[in-house]
């Protein structure tokens, strides 16, 4: 019998699938397409404390290898999440992860004390990296001593394990997931969107209102995976690798740099049912390997002396 299970610093996953935040509501909306108990674990669209309405439209924008996103965290704000999503969460069997998100270190921690009461919510996703919130700036959790303080305030907060989402676009990433580690990260989320734009050459408009965006998609994954193995060999807690995964090859390639579990985010799009394929065609893809667990693959990588 092959073991899928994984273990995610103090959380135990039935299996490394999780959604990425923002491509799958906040879970439970697409049941229709895969099981609430399939995944090893559904992250929430970013929270906030108050509502957003978002950026301006357009905010989605087809590209060639993938798409580009100016959301800007759009959503109901953590009292309507609270109301309407927790409630319909309980008996989940999968882990459920909320990711928050804000514009100030205080805004996470009011956040995250707010959603303290929902014992439903088993950790935390911190989104120190959303692209669209800053007017074209790199997020401000680019800073590495920024990305430490929000990360420890929140540990300061609750119990629950706490994740930090890190942005790719830094120049050294391992620095950055040593940061969160010092702040008491449990885990790492490796990594958010591309900062990328698109524009129209004969009219001159830009794909997107905000000209900048995020980019996700096939087209990113060998920058994600990079990022990935970057952090794994950095710290110490456990990464999440995210960016691009398409099929069970690229999700085992992330498994093999150090990754504990893996998000789909942008494939879902195409596919919404892919998420719960993925876990199904897992053990005969792990049996024809001659591999009898997911965590004998983790941080299998064979990296050069040297290197
Ligand atoms: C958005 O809502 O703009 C996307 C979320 C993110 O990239 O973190």
């Amino acid at each position: 019998m092959t073991d899928l299970s994984v273990q995610l610093g103090p959380l135990q996953l039935r299996n490394p699938f999780l959604s990425a935040s923002g491509t799958f509501g906040h879970g439970l909306e697409m049941k229709h397409f895969v099981s609430p108990d399939a995944l090893g674990g559904w992250v929430s669209k970013t929270v906030t404390i108050e509502p957003r309405a978002g950026n301006p439209a357009p905010r989605i924008c087809e590209t060639e290898a993938g798409f580009l996103n100016s959301i800007g965290l759009e959503n109901r704000g953590v009292q309507a999440y609270l109301d309407n999503i927790v409630p319909a969460l309980r008996g989940s069997e999968a882990v459920i992860i909320t990711n928050v998100g804000g514009a100030s270190p205080d805004d996470f921690v009011t956040a995250v004390e707010r959603l303290e009461e929902a014992e439903e919510v088993d950790a935390y996703e911190l989104n120190l990296s959303c692209p669209n919130v800053q007017g074209g700036k790199l997020p401000y959790g680019t800073d590495p001593a920024v990305a430490e303080d929000v990360t420890r305030r929140v540990k300061d907060v609750t119990k629950k394990p706490v994740f930090s989402k890190l942005s790719p676009n830094v120049s050294r990433i391992g620095d950055m997931a040593k940061a969160v580690e010092a702040g008491g990260a449990d885990g790492v989320t490796a990594v958010n969107t591309l900062l990328g734009m698109a524009v129209d050459w004969r009219t001159g408009a830009p794909g997107l209102a905000t000209v900048q965006g995020g980019y996700s998609g096939r087209g990113v994954k060998p920058v994600a995976l990079r990022c990935a193995w970057e952090c794994a060999r950095s710290v110490d807690i456990p990464v999440i690798g995210c960016g691009g995964i398409s099929t069970l090859e690229d999700a085992l390639e992330f498994l093999v740099v150090g990754c504990s579990a893996v998000q789909i985010g942008t494939a879902s799009f195409a596919n919404p049912g892919l998420l719960a394929e993925l876990v199904l065609e897992l053990p005969a893809k792990l049996q024809e390997a001659g591999v009898d667990s997911v965590e004998a693959l983790i941080g299998s990588i064979r990296t050069p002396e040297g290197v």
